[in-house]
């Protein structure tokens, strides 16, 4: 069924735990994740969004996902990731999305606050929540590139206070560190930066790049606030090693159908594994 609203998120952040947004590409990764959800018994959301339709097709994948969510036993919110466009999040709002991501960390301030504003005001229009960035991650959204947080900028805590409050956004997403994709060293936050986010901001926040994240830093910072907690490359991962794993030598012999299932178990169990470890970080610092 469909997760609408934020109360889940809200309801995370008071007990020490967080909600994954697993990134779907395609028909199996979406039902891969719908399939940890159900085992879980806990929310997540499917994030069918931007750089995946230019894969899939706008239309299409957001057609599939929303099916895969409505049709299944589980807490589901279909979520529209990292979009600048508002064209496209009229769209995932009008096609039944529960949530949008607008992304406006790539502008000056006043440009980000101008851009989330408008998107905020169709995204609530319609009942759906919205999450923005601010402060900008390094890494590659859809590539594992051995980022290091280097490239970044961090979130400030007063400018994401002003920023919330200007916006009206419902869930902020925060830079303190944190990569897209695999890095060649080991993540560390700034998990100071992010306690004084939670204190100055009203709102549940987001951790985007959690894979490969270590685990004492991605648990740290549910424990600290953040609600919702995004992964994409470790799925992505997940699926290409076990389509590797069952393809022969000999490809003329290989069964395509045997390796779209193989990926689809994959990500569902790599997503299961999240989900419970998300489940409880412990008590909230
Ligand atoms: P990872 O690829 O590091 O998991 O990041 C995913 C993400 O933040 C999606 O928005």
């Amino acid at each position: 069924m469909l997760l609408h609203g934020t109360e889940a998120l809200a309801d995370a952040a008071r007990e020490g735990s967080a909600i994954p947004g697993f990134v779907a590409y395609n028909l199996e990764t979406a039902q891969g994740i719908v399939a940890a959800a159900e085992k879980s018994g806990r929310p997540v959301l499917l994030q069918a969004g931007s750089s995946a339709f230019k894969h899939a097709g706008s239309e299409a994948l957001m057609a599939l996902a929303l099916r895969a969510a409505r049709d299944s036993s589980a807490r589901i919110g279909v979520h529209l990731d990292h979009s600048r466009d508002l064209d496209e999040i009229a769209a995932c709002v009008e096609a039944g999305y529960t949530s949008v991501m607008i992304d406006g960390s790539h502008l000056p301030f006043a440009q980000n606050v101008a851009l989330t504003r408008r998107a905020v005001e169709l995204a609530h229009e319609a009942g759906v929540w919205a999450e923005a960035e601010l402060g900008a991650l390094a890494g590659d959204e859809d590539v594992s590139t051995g980022a290091t947080a280097a490239g970044g900028s961090m979130t400030d805590p007063e400018q994401a206070a002003e920023f919330v409050a200007a916006t009206g956004v419902d869930a902020l997403a925060v830079a303190v560190g944190n990569v897209h994709g695999f890095t060649a060293e080991p993540v560390r936050l700034d998990l100071g930066r992010l306690e004084r986010i939670r204190t100055l901001v009203p709102v549940p926040l987001v951790l985007h790049g959690a894979s490969g994240l270590p685990e004492e830093q991605l648990l740290g910072a549910v424990r600290r606030g953040v609600a919702k907690v995004n992964v994409n490359a470790e799925l992505r991962r997940a699926w290409l090693t076990a389509v590797a794993a069952v393809l022969p030598g000999a490809l003329p012999g290989a069964d395509a159908v045997a390796t779209w299932t193989a990926g689809r178990d994959a990500v569902a169990a790599t997503a299961l594994r999240i989900t419970e470890r998300l489940a409880s970080a412990g008590s909230p610092v």
